[in-house]
Order: structure tokens, then sequence, then C-alpha cells
């Protein structure tokens, strides 16, 4: 699936970096980026039997705009209190 192809790659190049930068919710942040993965893998199989609905669409969309807004700014904002130089 290529959606499924391009979140793991964001989602990689996300967890390198902070990585890279010793991110201290790394672990945290990766586990959700995991979670999100096996969703689209449920949502893949819901689509091919049909069992899909709009609702699982605005619930999987919602997850992701929170993950946005919380997860990956907290990562930003820790790097810029930090006034840190950062390594992608
Ligand atoms: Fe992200
Ligand atoms: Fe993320």
């Amino acid at each position: 699936m290529r959606l499924y192809r391009h979140c793991r790659e964001h989602f990689e190049a996300e967890e390198s970096f902070m990585k890279n930068n010793a991110y201290p919710s790394a672990q945290a942040h990766t586990a959700s980026h995991n979670l999100m993965l096996d969703k689209l893998v449920e949502a893949s199989r819901k689509i091919q039997h049909g069992d899909w609905r709009q609702n699982d669409t605005l619930t999987f969309m919602r997850e992701w705009i929170q993950h946005v807004q919380n997860e990956d700014r907290a990562i930003g904002e820790y790097f810029r209190n930090k006034g840190q130089e950062l390594e992608a």
C-alpha cells in the first residue's frame, strides 16, 4: 500500500532524527508511529473486505492530526527550548 510506505518513510525519518539528537521521548513517539502503522494495516484489511465506514476515516484522520499537533510539535518545542543545534 502506497500510503503505508509513505507513512513508514516519514516515521523512519522522524525516528532517526530523534535518535540522532537523543530526544528523550523517542521511545513513546516511536510506539505511537507503530500503532498508526498497525491501524493502516487494519484499515487496508477493512477496505478490502468492504468493512470500512466513513466514520473510520474521520477517526483515523483525527488520531493522525492529534499526533502531529501533540507529539510531532513536542519535538520542535523541545529542541527550540534547548536552543540546540540539530542533526537531520
Ligand atoms: Fe510526523
Ligand atoms: Fe511522529
